[in-house]
């Protein structure tokens, strides 16, 4: 599957535009199907409806765990690290992943759980999230993995949402030296939940947990009575390739966050062979994702890629600055990681503790990093290559989507040449495409636009759950028989794309996705927020920043006050992680005469930026700009 030189990547590109569907069945041959495919696409971007490998049946954790049993029983799948390094760490052979994977399904079935379900996740980082996640597979249950750092209130809105049956979470989550209780956070969200018959719950730090008698129960009780029944085995349930294999609810510009739903047969080939090839995995490699299961990262390259392809993959539990900004870097060494996969806000977040942090860190092991989630600063990418990679490490920057299930523009390591700044070029498979304003394609190099796909590939999503027309109208509307990503990208001349970022009202903070009408929402909640208008500003570390401009006339207590509580309304509607980094409070908004938000004057404030804030003629109060201006944070 391997592309491995240049002008292989050429030829192999040219053949994926020419004849995809002969290219993608000749990589598809490499994964165990228990049914090949009658048919290898359908697809239209109208409705939209995308079918891949047609009449195949499969499990993805065949692919996963059974089928490097033979060769491979004893490879390391999972290494895993605690938040706290004087506590243990784990190794999880392939076998041992495979019998506890089993053993989890057929708990899970004890439980209720059926092909189809849908099943809530909320886990910390421990092998037992993994575990949980290909457990569901296994059954054919749907997983629904919620990021920990989810308010009560986020959680049960994606509860409802797929109305979820089954709960599995733990007491709670150690992070550095905080603990998140994870457990009262779902009984706080369940309480709105009435689909949830069954809350199975993990120990892992030992916080007092309301047990619920007839609704919850322990994961370590509930595995001493599979173990008892004396079945360790739980035969794959046989999926068709177009069955759903997940939801992972993501922002948008407007409204709710959408889950976005991915299918057994093309996710899976999609994933393995993105892991495969942009990071030339090699057998025996150790290979250390920072990212959380929480997000699309750690599904499709802690989770499902890698195991499709038997790695040995390095599972994280805390944060990088614990206890000191060198973890990271200790990891490393203890493992002798040789691919290690982060994201830009982590590296600037470690770069500015200096150089010291580094020292004594033995870092030879590694041969090959990557970045997701943001764009990756030259600065930081200079940091990354000379001080992490010590000038001799390929950086693949891989641009991608919760939507589009792996990897879509990526260098291929040690086989496309890099530029800084640069997500280089569409993997085979990918057929990228600026359009202008008009929806018009833009051709040539040297152009910039926003960024389309034209043609599907295994990994696109098959719908928003629940909401087809949602899906439509936010991916497949926009620009006619495209799929429009959101973002605005930059072709330089030699074809190479430089993400520029979103396009729509969407922040990207610390890597994470935003919409800032969902953070408005949750403003607009608070008693004495009368309106609020939410964009991002540039953000040293975070990337953006999240500015509020709030008006609200009747402060509770002082302004001070009154802030902390608006951010500690945010906390509990969405979660710390959409928290505002600034409140200005203003008496008005920028409005047209139809009463539209003039968002573009607000984010040149927000950046600083007020030397020409364009035209204000048709505004409907253009002093409301002259004192926004003067109170600028
Ligand atoms: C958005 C997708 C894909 C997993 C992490 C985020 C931005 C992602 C890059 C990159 C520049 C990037 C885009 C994209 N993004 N990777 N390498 N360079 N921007 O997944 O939450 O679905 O967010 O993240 O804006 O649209 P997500």
């Amino acid at each position: 599957m391997q592309v491995k030189t240049f002008d292989e990547y050429q030829q192999v590109y040219r053949k994926s535009v020419e004849e995809p569907e002969a290219f993608w069945a000749e990589i598809a041959e490499n994964f165990k199907w228990r049914k090949k495919w009658d048919k290898v696409l359908e697809w239209n971007f109208t409705e939209p409806k995308v079918e891949w490998f047609k009449g195949a049946k499969l499990n993805i954790t065949e692919n996963c765990l059974d089928r490097h049993l033979e060769n491979n029983a004893d490879t390391p799948a999972i290494i895993w690290e605690p938040n706290d390094p004087s506590e243990n760490h784990r190794i999880l052979t392939y076998k041992q992943l495979h019998d506890k994977v089993c053993q989890f399904a057929n708990v899970l079935k004890n439980n209720g759980a059926k092909k189809g379900d849908r099943i809530c996740i909320y886990m910390p980082m421990v092998p037992e999230l993994a575990i949980a996640v290909l457990a569901c597979a296994r059954l054919g249950a749907v997983h629904s993995v919620v990021f920990g750092g989810f308010s009560a209130q986020s959680i049960a809105d994606r509860i409802k949402d797929a109305e979820c049956n089954i709960v599995i979470t733990a007491d709670g989550a150690e992070r550095g030296n905080k603990n998140v209780p994870l457990k009262s956070v779902i009984d706080d969200a369940l309480v709105q939940c009435p689909s949830i018959k069954r809350v199975i719950v993990l120990t892992r730090s030992h916080t007092p947990v309301s047990m619920i008698k007839g609704r919850d129960v322990w994961w370590e009780d509930e595995v001493k009575k599979v173990e008892t029944q004396g079945n360790p085995d739980c035969p794959a349930e046989e999926m068709d390739t177009e069955d759903m294999l997940f939801i992972l609810y993501t922002s948008g510009s407007t409204g709710k966050p959408k889950g976005v739903v991915h299918t057994c047969g093309g996710y899976m080939v999609y994933a393995g062979y993105t892991f495969a090839n942009a990071f030339q995995y090699q057998p025996g490699e150790v290979y250390f994702c920072t990212a959380d299961i929480g997000w699309i990262t750690g599904h499709s390259y802690i989770a499902y890629g890698p195991l499709t392809q038997g790695a040995t993959v390095v599972m994280f539990e805390g944060i990088p600055t614990y206890p000191d900004a060198g973890r990271f870097w200790d990891i490393v060494d203890k493992f002798k990681v040789n691919i290690f996969y982060t994201a830009p806000t982590a590296i600037r977040s470690l770069m500015s503790f200096g150089d010291d942090i580094l020292k004594g860190k033995d870092l030879s092991s590694l041969t090959k990093l990557g970045s997701v989630g943001e764009p990756l600063n030259e600065e930081a990418w200079h940091w990354f290559n000379d001080k992490i990679g010590k000038g001799k490490c390929p950086i693949v920057d891989t641009w991608w989507q919760t939507e589009t299930g792996g990897f879509m523009i990526s260098p291929i390591a040690n086989v496309t040449p890099l530029k800084p700044g640069y997500a280089s070029l569409p993997l085979p498979g990918v057929q990228t495409v600026l359009v202008d304003e008009n929806g018009k394609e833009i051709e040539g190099n040297g152009v910039s636009g926003n960024l389309c796909i034209k043609f599907p590939w295994p990994g696109i999503l098959r719908t928003t759950y629940g909401d087809h027309e949602r899906c439509r109208q936010t991916y497949f509307a926009t620009y006619e028989n495209m799929y429009f990503t959101g973002d605005g990208v930059l072709r330089d001349e030699d074809g190479y794309y430089r993400i520029t970022g979103r396009v729509d009202d969407v922040l990207n903070v610390s890597g994470h996705r935003i919409g800032t009408a969902e953070v408005e929402n949750a403003l607009n909640m608070h008693s004495s927020v009368v309106e609020s208008a939410v964009v991002g500003y540039p953000h040293d570390i975070k990337g953006q920043g999240v500015y509020a401009f709030v008006v609200s006339p009747d402060k509770h207590g002082n302004e001070d006050i009154t802030r902390k509580d608006i951010i500690m309304t945010v906390s509990r509607i969405i979660g710390p992680i959409a928290k505002p980094d600034k409140i200005q409070f203003v008496s008005g908004l920028p409005k047209t005469r139809s009463g539209k938000i003039m968002r573009r004057i607000l984010r040149k404030i927000a950046e600083g930026d007020t030397s020409n804030l364009g035209d204000t003629s048709t505004l409907l109060d253009p002093g409301v700009v002259e004192e926004i201006k003067a109170g600028a944070l």
